[in-house]
């Protein structure tokens, strides 16, 4: 049989397939017959980089770098202070039962230790001799809305922030559900009335 070019050709590349099977499972890499993105010069994490000033091979964003989708330009929602820097008077958003209960539930992880299930100040860390606010106190009642949202955000005196922990629609959730609980915690006669409770039937 004449051994054409193209019989050569076709038994090169069949060659150069086979080159990368070895049969058999290996514990070994790959064998690699195109080699050019596989072993490039490079950096590895915390390895120093003559090339910067900082000799970092890390490079920090730029300044002023956002994150897609945080921009947070709006600081009603983002960190419950109007344009003029008072505090927002009432949540920026719907308040529905889903929502309500999405706060109930955050309430409870980050609330409770200190402040208790209730919101009394009870919190279990008063175990320990810390003593945290009530949220049921008038201080607290006569807070804009705002207000409670930024001891979240910013916290408050010797509390601190939890804007890392919370998200901004969680912070807001457990805003409503705080009002909830001074609510619930302070039911009157008329209160049960209005939701058509029998205050009869209610032991207080
Ligand atoms: C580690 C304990 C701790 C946790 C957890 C905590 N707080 Fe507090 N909080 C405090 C203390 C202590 C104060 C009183 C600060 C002061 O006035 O020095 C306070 C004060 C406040 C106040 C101001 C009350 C007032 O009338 O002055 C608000 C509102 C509040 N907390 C809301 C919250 C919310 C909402 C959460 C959950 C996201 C939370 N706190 C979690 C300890 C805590």
């Amino acid at each position: 049989m004449k051994i054409s070019l193209s019989h050569l050709f076709l038994l090169l590349i069949l060659a150069a397939l086979l080159a990368s099977c070895r049969g058999q499972p290996s514990e070994k890499p790959p064998i690699h017959t195109q080699h050019n993105m596989y072993w490039q010069d490079r950096f590895n994490a915390y390895q120093e980089n003559p090339f910067f000033e900082d000799g970092r091979s890390m490079r920090l964003p730029v300044e002023g770098t956002v994150a897609r989708g945080n921009l947070q330009d709006n600081p009603v929602y983002y960190q419950g202070i109007n344009v003029d820097g008072s505090f927002v008077e009432t949540i920026p958003v719907d308040v529905t039962r889903s929502f309500l209960q999405r706060g109930q539930d955050q309430y409870n992880v980050f609330c409770t230790p200190c402040h208790g299930g209730v919101g009394d100040g009870n919190g279990t860390v008063g175990e320990y001799g810390y003593i945290a606010t009530s949220l049921l106190s008038d201080n607290t009642r006569q807070m804009p809305d705002g207000e409670i949202y930024s001891a979240i955000y910013n916290g408050i005196n010797t509390m601190n922030s939890y804007r890392h922990q919370v998200k901004p629609e969680d912070r807001w959730a457990i805003v409503a559900y705080v009002r909830a609980l001074q609510l619930s915690q302070d039911a009157g006669r008329e209160d049960l009335q209005r939701l058509n409770i029998d205050p009869e039937q209610t032991a207080r």
